[in-house]
Parts: structure tokens; C-alpha cells; sequence
């Protein structure tokens, strides 16, 4: 197949991409974006600050038009996210304990309500865990350490047929004790039946020859407690070739790994614009390392 998205499908797979809706105006963009990509991303249209900017106050104009966008091109769309210490309201920052639980928990009803039966995956919950693998030291996870897995039941109640991910960066290396810590809580969850059906690998890579340690067993070893995986946000910094293509490689080689996700379209749409990170270039061709990618998803 000749485009990112056809060459994923043949494996049953989606490959995707983060949009802004203040891009979908820019031509080069939407006609890059809707010919590659089956999967969109909300790049920060769908985070609390913008969907509950007061209290019940519920916007989602611009999610909307991201969501819209999508789904009348046939692709599908990916929740992100609902409970994070980043991208806040800023009235939860007047609040915590049982007040700021209870926000987090109308929150999620508000938000996945309104997209109820209409998305594919919702990052529940996004970027929980500490370097060393104990938990963030947030204000969410000040209101009581059972506030992901409280995340978790509300969700699955508020629309059960979305899929809800656990989400997070620097959990590719199975060596490292983020990892580890990520590992130990979904483990717990699935045995004491908490609702989790997948986890996200953020794969924000720093550009070099090697992918981080054991990259593939850790995709296999979170499958194994019966979750899917996804790459959710993917770039690397230079778009290292040999990077991009054995991220890639190692997803199809794990068969509940469901699709990949880059975190922009050209390099100057990202968040890391200055690291040329993407698959794209500034002008919108493509760079060596789409040329990577589509070659492993072909080959799967
Ligand atoms: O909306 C305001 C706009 O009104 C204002 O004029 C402008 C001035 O700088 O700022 C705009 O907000 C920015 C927003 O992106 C929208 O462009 C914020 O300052 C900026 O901080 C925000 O950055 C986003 C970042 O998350 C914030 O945490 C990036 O676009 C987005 O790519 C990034 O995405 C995160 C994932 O959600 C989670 N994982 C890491 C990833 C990369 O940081």
C-alpha cells in the first residue's frame, strides 16, 4: 500500500496522527493528514483546560470540529486526555481532596458523555508515574492513591464501549523503573478486575542508532497481562531512519500492538519543531524515515 494508513490496515492495524484545529485551514496539512492517516488525535482540544474551563461548563467546539474533520474522512478518533497534572482548569487549582476527586469524576462523566459511542480510545488517564516508578506527586494523586483506578471504573461506566488506555512517556525501556512501576499497576488492575483494556506508549525518542533496551519485550510483556498497546505520540528527534523503522518493526511484531500514532504532521508542526521529528518535512514531502516506516508496515 502507498499510504501510511492502507499500508497499517493490511494488518488490521490504524496508523495516526495528532491534528490542531488551528491547522485544519492549511491546505498542505489537511490534504497530507487526510491522505496518510486513519486515526486522529486531538493534539489539545480534547484536554480538561479546554473542555471545562469553569465549573459544568463544558466547550467542545474545537474538539468537535477535530472530531468531525475525522470522522467525515472514514477515520476513527482517539480521546486525549481526561485526568492529568498538566493542561488543567485552572479552577482545579482551587480545589483538592474530596472536592477536586469529585470534579475529576464529574469531569470525565461530562467529557466521555458527550462522546459517548463515538471514539475509539480514551487516554483515561496520562503521565501518572515518576522517573524511578512511584507515583507523580500531583494534585489528583494528593486526593487519595486509588484516583486512577477511580478514573477507570467512572469511565467504563460513563460509555462502555470505548476502549480506556493507561498513557504515559518513558516506559519503553523494560529495564527502567518507570516502566516497571506502569507494569506493576496494570498488573494489579487486571487482577483485581479495575477496567483498563490498553496502554500507551508515548515513544518521544531521542534520535540515535538503537531503539531504548528491550523496546519490543516491553510491548509484549504489557500484552501479556492482557491489555493492548499502542504507540501513541510517536517523533524522534532528527527522524532517525533506523529508529522510526524498528519502532515500527517492533509494533508489528507484537500482535495486540493495535496501531501507531505521530505526534504531528511536518516538523513544523511539532512540539518539537526545531529537532526535524516527523515524518514530513516543513514543505510537506516526505522525509527517509516515512520511507522507513511504510516499508515495515508493508512488510508485516
Ligand atoms: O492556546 C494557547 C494560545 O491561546 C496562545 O496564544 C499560545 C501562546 O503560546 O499558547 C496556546 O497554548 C499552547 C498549546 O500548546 C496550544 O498551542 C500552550 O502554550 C502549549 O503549552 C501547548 O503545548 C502542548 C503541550 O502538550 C502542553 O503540555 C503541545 O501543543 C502538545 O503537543 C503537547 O502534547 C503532549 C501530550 O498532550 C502529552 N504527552 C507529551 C506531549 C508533548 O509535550
Amino acid at each position: 500500500a502507498s499510504t501510511l494508513g492502507a499500508a497499517a490496515a493490511q494488518s488490521g492495524r490504524y496508523f495516526g496522527t495528532a491534528v490542531a484545529a488551528g491547522r485544519l485551514g492549511d491546505s498542505t496539512y489537511t490534504t497530507i493528514a487526510g491522505r496518510e492517516f486513519n486515526m486522529i488525535t486531538a493534539e489539545n482540544e480534547m484536554k480538561p483546560d479546554t473542555t471545562e474551563p469553569q465549573r459544568g461548563v463544558f466547550n467542545f467546539s474545537s474538539g468537535d470540529q477535530i472530531y468531525n474533520w475525522a470522522t467525515q474522512r472514514g477515520m476513527k478518533v482517539r480521546g486525549h486526555t481526561l485526568a492529568w497534572h498538566s493542561q488543567q482548569p485552572s479552577w482545579w487549582g482551587g480545589i483538592s481532596g474530596s472536592a477536586l476527586r469529585q470534579a475529576m469524576i464529574d469531569h470525565i462523566n461530562g467529557v466521555m458523555g458527550h462522546y459517548k459511542g463515538k471514539l475509539a480510545y480514551w487516554d483515561v488517564v496520562n503521565e501518572a508515574f515518576n522517573e524511578d516508578g512511584s507515583r507523580r506527586q500531583s494534585n489528583l494523586q494528593a486526593t487519595g492513591n486509588d484516583w486512577i483506578e477511580v478514573a477507570f471504573r467512572t469511565a467504563r461506566n460513563a460509555d462502555p464501549s470505548v476502549k480506556l488506555c493507561y498513557n504515559d512517556y518513558n516506559i519503553e525501556n523494560w529495564s527502567y523503573g518507570k516502566t516497571q512501576g506502569v507494569y506493576r499497576m496494570i498488573q494489579d488492575f487486571k487482577s483485581r478486575g479495575v477496567p483498563i483494556d490498553c496502554v500507551g506508549l508515548q515513544t518521544h525518542f531521542t534520535g540515535g542508532s538503537s531503539l531504548p533496551g528491550n523496546f519490543q519485550t516491553t510491548l509484549s510483556s504489557f500484552a501479556a497481562l492482557g491489555v493492548d498497546v499502542a504507540l501513541t505520540e510517536v517523533d524522534v528527534t532528527n527522524s532517525s531512519t533506523s529508529q522510526y523503522g524498528g519502532l515500527t518493526q517492533a509494533c508489528m511484531n507484537v500482535p495486540r500492538c493495535v496501531g501507531i500514532t505521530v505526534w504531528g504532521v511536518r516538523d513544523s508542526d511539532s512540539w518539537r519543531s526545531n529537532e526535524s521529528p516527523l515524518l514530513f518535512d516543513g514543505g510537506g514531502n516526505k522525509k527517509a524515515a516515512y520511507t522507513s516506516v511504510l516499508n515495515a508496515l508493508n512488510a508485516a
